[in-house]
């Protein structure tokens, strides 16, 4: 296994097939390569299938044990379900979506060979869903986690930004999962870096505690970025990134944009490396030094002054 400077292994990989996406969710970071968003046809410089599977195969040589599949909407690769087929066996496949395209292809990614999913969703009403994803297809979506659950897709996630728009509906939504058997719910802090507007940050905090005081049982795990609440049964866990040294700490990702560049870090773009024409050596050889080169973003990259504001750490301005 790759181990980086800061005794962090890389465990998981996220690759991204395409910055295309049949949405556009006022919050979107796009991982972190800014508006990107464009033609809804495959662009020329996304990878082809046997780039990604050649990746995969390189990453399982070095133990990478999961893949997450991302985007923009990765459903909009029709090549997906052939991805997952060829992924090498042992690696855990998973694949964030915004579910419009589950019904109809979930059994099939099943059985592929896909074990999990998450599926973007910031409401359960359909005029606050359209006004935070600029689209109309919440049926679509309620019924893409159906086909999720019939297929037997194990857990389905449901993924909630917590912004100023969102923070009204997160007590439904965490009734809605555990009135839901197979559904849990990942409570994603709002990252304010990646999409400029700052103003719609709520304090996370507020919901840990809110989460702690109704929940029967509270699971904080050492060595892991997140924090689980079991409330009536259902699950509920918050993912809160921003300005947490702790969860870059443990951060066990690298990921691959959908052009195939690996980059060490979401919230850097300093850091991208192409993969050449994507030979295998090629592919070594850069995964090697994008793992020697990640640095934790919050505590490493950025430090705090003594103001206590974070700063850019000027070690890292060679880089
Ligand atoms: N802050 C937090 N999460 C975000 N996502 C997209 N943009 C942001 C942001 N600015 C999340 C969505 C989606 C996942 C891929 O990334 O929840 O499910
Ligand atoms: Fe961005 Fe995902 Fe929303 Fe598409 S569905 S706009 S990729 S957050």
């Amino acid at each position: 296994m790759l181990v980086d400077g800061f005794g962090r292994e890389v465990s998981g990989v996220r690759v991204s097939l395409t910055d295309r996406c049949n949405f556009d969710c006022v919050y979107c970071h796009n991982e972190g390569l800014g508006d990107t968003r464009g033609p809804m046809e495959p662009g020329d410089n996304e990878m082809d299938t046997d780039d990604v599977v050649r990746f995969l195969e390189v990453a399982a040589e070095y133990d990478v044990g999961k893949v997450k599949f991302t985007g923009g909407e990765p459903m909009l690769r029709q090549d997906l379900e052939e991805m997952i087929r060829r992924t090498p066996d042992g690696m855990e496949t998973s694949l964030t979506t915004n579910g419009t395209f589950l019904p109809g292809r979930a059994e099939e990614l099943k059985e592929a060979g896909l074990s999990r999913v998450n599926v973007s969703q910031d409401a359960l009403d359909p005029e606050e869903f359209a006004a935070i994803t600029k689209s109309g297809a919440y049926d679509r979506v309620m019924e893409g986690v159906e086909a999720a659950l019939d297929a037997g897709l194990d857990p389905v996630k449901l993924n909630m930004v917590v912004f100023t728009h969102t923070a009204g509906y997160v007590e439904g939504m965490v009734e809605h999962v555990a009135a839901n058997s197979g559904l849990q719910l990942q409570l994603i802090e709002y990252m304010p870096e990646l999409t400029g507007k700052p103003e719609w940050n709520i304090d996370i905090g507020r919901v840990h505690r809110w989460l702690a005081d109704i929940a029967d049982r509270v699971e904080e795990r050492e060595m892991h970025d997140r924090k689980r609440y079991w409330v009536d049964g259902g699950m509920v866990e918050i993912v809160d990134p921003v300005e947490n040294e702790d969860f870059c700490a443990n951060c066990h990702r690298v990921r691959v944009t959908h052009e195939g560049y690996l980059k060490g870090c979401l919230n850097r773009n300093d850091d991208l490396r192409p993969m050449g024409d994507m030979t295998k050596p090629e592919i070594r050889e850069t995964f090697e030094e994008v793992v020697h080169n990640r640095v934790p973003y919050y505590g490493e990259f950025m430090i705090k002054n003594d103001a206590g504001e974070w700063t850019f750490n000027e070690e890292y301005a060679e880089v």
